[in-house]
C-alpha cells in the first residue's frame, strides 16, 4: 500500500511541476501538488508511530499557519530561505541520529558515504540559508572573502568525508559538521545583491539534494524521488536565471564579493535632476501614443498594481498603446511581477518579457517605471566595476521620456547608483507608487 501511495505521490509532484510552468495551468499545478502532499502524509502514517507523527504535524502545521498569515508577499523569499535552512538542519540531525543508533557492527562504507554527503549538503544548506535570509531581509549586506579561502575549506571538507568513510568515527563526523557549517557561511557571505535570486534558487536545489540524502539514510523512496526533483529543478532554474542575467553559475556560487562595498557607495549627492508632479505625469501620458509600464519591487511593496491597471485602462480608452515590461529578476522572487499584475487582472497579452519588449522602447513615447531601479540601470551595461555588470536590463533609457516613480533618489536592492535619474529625458515622480499612481489616475 505504502509503495503505491509513494508512486502516486511522485507522479502528482511531477504533474504539479509541469502545470506550474505556465500561468494558465498553474492552479491545476497547485492542486496536483496538494494531492501529492496528501498522499505523502498518508505514507508517513503507514508503519510509523501514529501519535508522534500526529504531534509533529499539529506543531508544524500551527507554526506554518502562523507564519503564512504574518508574512507579506514581499517577505516570501526570506521565508523560503528560512524554510530551506530547516531542511538542511533536519538532514544533519537525521544523519547524526543514524550514526548514533548504528549497532555494534558499526557502519558500512556506503552508509558512511550517505551520512557524510547528507551531513555536508545539509550543513551548507543550513548556514547558507540563514545568511541568505539576513541578506534578503536587508539586515546584512555581506563581506568580501577571497576565493582561495573557500577553496581551502572545501578541500578540508573533502578530506573529512574520505576520513569518515574509512573510520566512521564521531571525531571526523563532528569536524565535518563544523567545517560544512563554516563553508555554508563563507560561500554566501560574499554573494553580491544582484545574484541573491540565483543563490536562493541554488539553496533550494541544495535543500532538495539534502532531502534526497535523508531518503537514502531512511530508505524512503518518496524522499529520494521528491528530493531529486527539487534538487534538479532548483539547479535548472538557477542556470536559467544566470543565463537571463548573463552570469556564469560558477561565478555566482564561488563569488569573492570584491564589489560588495564598492557598490554601496553613493556618489550622486547634490546632482541636479528634473522632478515633476502627478499632473505633469498625467499630461505626458495623455499626449503619448505608446506607453510601456515597467514595474519593480516598489510596486509590490506599495501594492500599486490595481491603480496601475486603472491607469493603463484609462490610457487605452484614450487610444494609447499600453504594454507592461517584466524583467526576469524584477521584485524579490521569480515571477513576482507576473503574479501581481495577474492579481490586478492585467491581460496576459499586454505583459511582455525582457527579450520581447526591449526593441519596443526606442519607438515608445513614455516609459512609466514604477518602483523599479536595478532592472533599468545602465551601469549593468556600461560599468564593468559595478556589481550588476552583465545583467541584461530593460532599456527604458531609449524611450522618448522616462517617468521614474519612486520615493527618493536612493539606490535599489544592489545598492548601485542609477545614472538614468539624471538623464535629460527623465522626470522623477517622487512619492509612494500606489498613492502617486492614484493621483495620476485622478489627473487623467
Ligand atoms: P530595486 O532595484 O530593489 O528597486 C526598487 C525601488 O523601489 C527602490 O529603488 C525604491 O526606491 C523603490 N520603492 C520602494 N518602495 C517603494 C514605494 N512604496 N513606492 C515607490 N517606490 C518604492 O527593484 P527592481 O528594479 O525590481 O530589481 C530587483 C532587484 O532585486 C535586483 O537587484 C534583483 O537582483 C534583486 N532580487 C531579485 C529577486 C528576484 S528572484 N526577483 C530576489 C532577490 C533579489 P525608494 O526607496 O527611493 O522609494
Amino acid at each position: 500500500m505504502g509503495e503505491i501511495l509513494n508512486l502516486m505521490s511522485a507522479v502528482c509532484f511531477i504533474l504539479s511541476l509541469k502545470n506550474l510552468s505556465s500561468a494558465a495551468t498553474s492552479i491545476r499545478g497547485n492542486l496536483y501538488g496538494i494531492i501529492g502532499m496528501a498522499f505523502a502524509v498518508c505514507v508517513a502514517f503507514v508503519g510509523n508511530n501514529f501519535s508522534l507523527s500526529f504531534i509533529a504535524i499539529v506543531i508544524g502545521g500551527a507554526i506554518g499557519i502562523y507564519v503564512a498569515r504574518k508574512i507579506s508577499m514581499t517577505q516570501l523569499p526570506e521565508m523560503v530561505a528560512c524554510f530551506h535552512s530547516l531542511v538542511g538542519l533536519s538532514a544533519v540531525l537525521i544523519d547524526c541520529a543514524t550514526f548514533l543508533s548504528a549497532d555494534s557492527k558499526g557502519i558500512d562504507t556506503i552508509t558512511a558515504l550517505e551520512i557524510a554527503l547528507g551531513t555536508f549538503i545539509g550543513a551548507i544548506t543550513f548556514t547558507g540559508s540563514l545568511i541568505a535570509f539576513l541578506k534578503l531581509r536587508g539586515s546584512y549586506r555581506g563581506h568580501a572573502i577571497p576565493l582561495y579561502f573557500n577553496m581551502g575549506i572545501a578541500v578540508v571538507n573533502a578530506l573529512l568525508i574520505i576520513a569518515f568513510c574509512y573510520s566512521a568515527n564521531s571525531v571526523s563526523l563532528s569536524l565535518l559538521i563544523l567545517f560544512s557549517l563554516l563553508l555554508g557561511l563563507t560561500l554566501i557571505v560574499p554573494v553580491g545583491g544582484a545574484d541573491m535570486p540565483v543563490i536562493v534558487s541554488m539553496l533550494n536545489s541544495y535543500s532538495g539534494w539534502a532531502a534526497s540524502g535523508i531518503g537514502f539514510t531512511l530508505s524512503n523512496d518518496l524522499l529520494i524521488i521528491t528530493g531529486a526533483i527539487v534538487g534538479a529543478s532548483g539547479a535548472i532554474l538557477s542556470y536559467i536565471m544566470c543565463k537571463g542575467m548573463n552570469r556564469s553559475l560558477i561565478d555566482v556560487i564561488f563569488a569573492s564579493g570584491n564589489n560588495i562595498s564598492a557598490s554601496a557607495q553613493t556618489k550622486n549627492k547634490n546632482r541636479s535632476f528634473k522632478s515633476g508632479a502627478a499632473e505633469d505625469a498625467a499630461f505626458l501620458l495623455k499626449n503619448a501614443s505608446s506607453v510601456i509600464i515597467v514595474p519593480g519591487y516598489g510596486m509590490a511593496t506599495s501594492q500599486a498594481q490595481h491603480a496601475l491597471k486603472e491607469m493603463g485602462d484609462l490610457l487605452k480608452k484614450n487610444g494609447t498603446s499600453v504594454k507592461y515590461a517584466i524583467h526576469p529578476v524584477a521584485g524579490r522572487m521569480p515571477g513576482h511581477m507576473n503574479v501581481l499584475l495577474a492579481e490586478a487582472n492585467v491581460p496576459y497579452e499586454d505583459v511582455f518579457e525582457l527579450d520581447d519588449i526591449n526593441s519596443s522602447f526606442a519607438a515608445c513615447d513614455v516609459a512609466y517605471v514604477v518602483g523599479a531601479n536595478d532592472v533599468t540601470n545602465p551601469a549593468a551595461k556600461d560599468d564593468p566595476s559595478s556589481s550588476i555588470y552583465g545583467m541584461p536590463i530593460l532599456e527604458v533609457n531609449k524611450a522618448r521620456t522616462v517617468i521614474f516613480l519612486k520615493r527618493s533618489m536612493g539606490t535599489g536592492y544592489a545598492g548601485v547608483e542609477n545614472e538614468l535619474f539624471f538623464a535629460p529625458n527623465t522626470m522623477m515622480l517622487l512619492g509612494d507608487a500606489k498613492k502617486m499612481t492614484e493621483e495620476v489616475v485622478r489627473a487623467l
